[in-house]
């Protein structure tokens, strides 16, 4: 039996330690309008030095967790979209299936670059759809801000840290809110056009900051634009759906222009287009879940709509994705004393 995937709850994790343009500029030779014009950043979260994208993953695992009301041991698969692990083994995935007490679960990371995260929710479609997997965690979680080199203006101003988590549950066919098209596609001829080098002296350098990121801004650009209007066409078309029926897009949040461009290659006007480059910057794989855990936040969505998500990253891969909504639980904030009385504080 093909059994269907569908979105049940989502969750988010953001460092407090803000990064602003003015911050940057007294480090860098950048300043707020040069920033804000060519990509709509005005902030940017960074991890403190005890944090980790395993840490980040784990909190917004464990909202999306404590929304769904699940237990950890129902969990049967932790999937981690990350191009920045704590090291090179073991997995994010691991740390998290441990700090979430998914004591019945399989994980591993999955490594697309800022196409982590809806690999890793492909993934976890497939696991669902052949029986093998009920519960999966999809979890795109980044410390991007320990591969930039900061004195580099040309990317240390795109960059930041955060996660966010769906959970996807496994549905009888047809019902509602169930993933309705997916293609991921790779060009790897371009994979010197944006990618993480191994500076001198690394033997100086803990494991996660063995790397800088490079990129040729330009071609980057170009391709973002074309490749993520292209994969929306193709998953529009695989779902049999025109972007009319798109009730919202969350795109890949690398910078403003180029979301603005895809939609406006799609026909998409921007009050169908979720954005919040503007205070998170590039987060790579945690942008989208982030993204689409603030739109459910924000009641942007409603069950049976139809949500658009595409993104692109070193590779170059990138790809789309449409889904249904449907009744999807969201973690809310409860004061301390709600808490202790409704029994939901400490935390499960
Ligand atoms: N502040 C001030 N000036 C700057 C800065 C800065 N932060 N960065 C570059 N400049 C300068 C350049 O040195 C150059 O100066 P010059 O004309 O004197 O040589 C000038 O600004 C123009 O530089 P460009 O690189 O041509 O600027 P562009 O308009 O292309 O914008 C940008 C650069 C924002 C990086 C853009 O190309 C872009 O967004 N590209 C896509 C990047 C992206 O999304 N990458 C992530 C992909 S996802 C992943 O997998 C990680």
């Amino acid at each position: 039996m093909t059994f269907s995937a569908k979105i049940t709850a989502t969750g988010a994790y953001l460092p407090e330690r803000i990064l602003t343009n003015a911050e940057l500029a007294t480090m860098v030779d950048t300043d707020d309008e040069w920033i804000r014009e060519r990509t709509g950043i005005r902030d940017r979260r960074i991890a403190v030095p005890d944090e980790t994208s395993s840490t980040l993953g784990a909190e917004a695992a464990r909202r999306a967790r404590g929304a769904a009301g699940s237990a950890g041991s129902e969990i049967d698969l932790v999937l981690v979209g990350t191009c920045t692990p704590d090291g090179m083994f073991p997995a994010v995935a691991s740390r998290i299936q441990h700090t979430i007490g998914a004591t019945n679960a399989g994980a591993f990371d999955v490594n697309a670059a800022c196409t982590g995260y809806l690999s890793a929710f492909s993934t976890a479609t497939q696991f669902i759809a052949n029986g093998t997997s009920r519960r999966v965690m999809v979890i795109g979680s980044e410390t991007l801000s320990r591969i930039v080199e900061r004195t580099d203006r040309g990317t240390c101003v795109l960059f930041g840290d955060g996660a966010g988590t769906t959970l996807l549950e496994q549905a009888p066919p047809g019902e509602p809110g169930s993933i309705e098209s997916l293609i991921l596609r790779c060009d790897g001829s371009y994979a010197d056009s944006l990618y993480a080098s191994e500076p001198a002296g690394i033997e100086d350098r803990p494991l996660a900051r063995n790397a800088n990121i490079v990129m040729d801004g330009r071609a980057v650009f170009r391709a973002a634009v074309e490749d993520m209007s292209a994969a929306c066409r193709t998953a529009l078309d695989d779902a049999g759906l025109g972007i009319e029926d798109i009730a919202l897009c969350v795109p890949h949040q690398a910078n403003e222009l180029i979301i603005r461009a895809v939609a406006r290659n799609l026909g998409l006007e921007m009050e169908r287009v979720f954005m919040n480059v503007e205070r998170y910057g590039n987060t790579s794989s945690a942008t989208i879940p982030i993204a689409l855990h603030e739109a459910n936040v924000e009641g942007r969505l409603k069950p049976g709509d139809h949500v658009l998500m595409t993104a692109i990253g070193g590779g170059l891969t990138w790809g789309a994705l449409v889904a249904e909504w449907g009744n999807v639980r969201v973690h809310q904030p409860v004061t301390m004393d709600a808490a202790l009385a409704s029994g939901r504080y400490p935390p499960p």
